[in-house]
């Protein structure tokens, strides 16, 4: 089974496109800067050192913070709502590391497919030859000297689809396998410092395993826009096409929740169907206008809130 098997084509980052959509993503700006500390200290772990000789005049020998630090899985948990930007950013933010560092990134993307047809043993197998492979680029990222050369980052989105709970009475004894084989994978990453993160993304945070929870460094969750957000999202998409201010709040005010029954729309629900559904309603005999873009939004339905605990 080659690679090609197992992951999506592997991209090296910076790439223009996805650090154009990373630029792009809204009020993630919390999630940009704690994935840059994560990257920062996994890539340099002496820059954490550092900070505690400076601040606390505290060297690393015996330190049980720094060590607490160190020895986390460098997994991560995007989970929310859906169209967030959970996906966005798990496949774009590596073009930031990159240019912060100063080296390529790495990303791959692991296959639902690598759950493969339940024959006995084999999705043990197919997890750990994807983790194999994984560690043998994340290897070849630092040097013999330790310096940093490059970063693996592993996306494995709609994760739940892979690692929902081994509690889950109608899973499939090898589906447990795979769940086991995940962990132990996860496991072996434990404090090796290898220059490489996971990130699992996923809208039922509650359906994953708990063990695959537990060892995560960190929860990073993701919303619906709130006004100032979607104000955000919808003037930069609609820069240059003479909607005024006052129609801009508008605009805001309609994608909002109405009530208790509406929820508000989503970031997706405004970028790829408002947004373009309105464009298309003008093509190709009329300008767009605020007018036509409030009756779009007027009969477009927002995408149902996601309920995660129904779903578990
Ligand atoms: N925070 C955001 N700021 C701006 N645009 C966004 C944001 N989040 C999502 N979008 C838009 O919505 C599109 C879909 O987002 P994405 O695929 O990342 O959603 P998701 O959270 O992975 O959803 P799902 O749970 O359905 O997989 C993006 O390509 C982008 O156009
Ligand atoms: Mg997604």
């Amino acid at each position: 089974m080659g690679t090609s098997d197992l992951f999506h084509e592997v991209i090296t980052l910076p790439e223009p496109v996805r650090s154009a959509r990373y630029k792009r993503l809204v009020g993630l700006d919390d999630h940009k800067s704690r994935l840059r500390k994560e990257a920062a200290v996994l890539a340099d772990p002496s820059k954490i050192d550092a900070w505690a000789q400076q601040h606390h005049n505290l060297n690393f020998s015996g330190n049980v913070a720094l060590t607490l630090l160190k020895d986390r899985a460098p997994l991560l948990l995007f989970a929310g709502d859906v169209g967030s930007g959970k996906s966005a950013l798990a496949e774009s933010f590596g073009c930031d590391l990159a240019e912060q560092l100063g080296v390529d990134v790495t990303l791959y993307r692991l296959k639902l497919t690598t759950r493969g047809e339940g024959h006995v043993g084999e999705m043990t197998n197919l997890i750990g030859k994807a983790f194999n492979e994984v560690t043998s680029e994340a290897k070849m990222g630092r040097s013999a000297d330790g310096r940093l050369l490059g970063i693996t980052v592993l996306v494995v989105d709609e994760a739940d689809a892979l690692v929902q709970s081994r509690e889950a009475t109608q899973m499939h004894h090898e589906d447990r396998a795979g769940v086991d084989a995940f962990l132990q994978g996860i496991d072996d990453f434990a404090g090796t410092g290898l220059p490489l993160l996971v990130v699992m993304c996923t809208n039922r945070l509650a359906a994953l395993d708990p063990a695959v929870r537990r060892r995560a460094a960190a929860v990073f969750s993701f919303r619906r826009p709130n006004d100032a957000q979607r104000k955000q999202v919808l003037s930069d998409a609609l820069e240059g096409y003479g909607i005024s201010p006052e129609s801009l709040d508008k605009l805001v005010l309609a994608t909002g929740p109405q009530g208790a029954k509406r929820p508000g729309f989503t970031f997706s629900d405004l970028t790829q169907r408002l947004v373009p559904t309105a464009i298309l309603a003008a093509y190709p005999d009329q300008a767009l206008s605020a007018d036509l873009i409030l009756n779009v939004a007027s009969d477009m339905d927002p995408t149902p809130e996601f309920n995660d605990a129904a779903a578990s």
